[in-house]
């Protein structure tokens, strides 16, 4: 994760009150045990994420769902009724769960579809199994149409609906190390998180998303995201205002855990 000169400030605010709760006047004499406790480091990177999402955050990107992805994916996994999501850096869980209202609503009856939900955040990935909102989460995107259909009261919080809650399986994990064994993905949303990285995480992070892309799948990224890092293994689609990424034919058999200097010409 990168926070850029200039902003350590933020850093130090984050981490400030987790070093007092550890026992330690500051932020430097804490650092050292962040690198030897596993707890207090998990513990200091849900502090220092950035969670913000809200349900079908930006709008297009559904849309586009709604209308092209969808749709072709309907025809082309029509032998085995089955669409595979991954929502990477799910934050909360609105993403996921916007995508599963979509596919409450579009997908006929007989398919299945699973969407697989991550984050580094265990707080984070906690939220989303959980599936409950405050009213000002609910407040941020959600048509009234999803609420009444997809929520139930509980105490001062909306709990989602069993149904679309076991659509979504959420799991810790970062990005920027190597992947766990994951499914191959039919759509990946990566939205919002590359601008953490430098570039070269950004590059070995897209090479191995890729890697777990379907030949035919599709990659978006955040709607201000340009994915210009991309270009070695991503062509591009436009669906109205929205730029897909979709593996670049050359580069599908790529394995996953080769060095960057030996694909050239593979
Ligand atoms: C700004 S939110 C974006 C959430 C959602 N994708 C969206 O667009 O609304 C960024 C998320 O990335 C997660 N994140 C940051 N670094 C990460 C990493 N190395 N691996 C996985 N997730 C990470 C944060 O915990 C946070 O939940």
């Amino acid at each position: 994760m990168l926070y850029e000169p200039g902003k350590e400030y933020l850093m130090e605010a984050r981490l400030l009150p987790l070093a007092r709760a550890a026992g330690y006047a500051d932020v430097d004499s804490y650092l050292p045990r962040i690198f030897s406790d596993h707890l207090e480091r998990q513990r200091a990177l849900d502090a220092l994420t950035i969670n913000e999402t809200s349900w079908f955050r930006d709008n297009t990107p559904y849309q586009a769902f709604t209308d092209v992805i969808l749709p072709e994916l309907l025809k082309a996994r029509a032998a085995t009724r089955q669409i595979s999501i991954w929502s990477a850096a799910c934050s909360s869980g609105q993403e996921a769960y916007s995508l599963a209202m979509l596919l409450d609503q579009h997908l006929p009856g007989g398919w299945t579809a699973r969407i697989t939900a991550t984050d580094v955040s265990t707080e984070m990935v906690a939220r989303v199994t959980a599936g409950r909102y405050s009213q000002v989460e609910m407040n941020r995107g959600l048509p009234a149409t999803q609420l009444i259909k997809h929520f139930t009261r509980v105490g001062a919080q909306w709990e989602i609906s069993p149904r679309l809650r076991d659509m979504v399986q959420a799991r810790t994990m970062n990005l920027a190390a190597p992947f766990p064994p994951l499914p191959r993905f039919d759509l990946v949303l990566l939205r919002n998180v590359l601008i953490y990285f430098d570039l070269d995480t950004k590059r070995d992070i897209l090479r191995r998303v890729h890697a777990v892309t379907a030949p035919d799948g599709y990659l978006m990224l955040g709607t201000a995201e340009t994915g210009l890092e991309a270009e070695q293994h991503w062509g591009r689609e436009s669906v109205g205002r929205m730029q897909l990424l979709r593996p670049a034919p050359s580069a599908t058999r790529i394995p996953p855990a080769v060095p960057a200097t030996t694909l050239t010409g593979a």
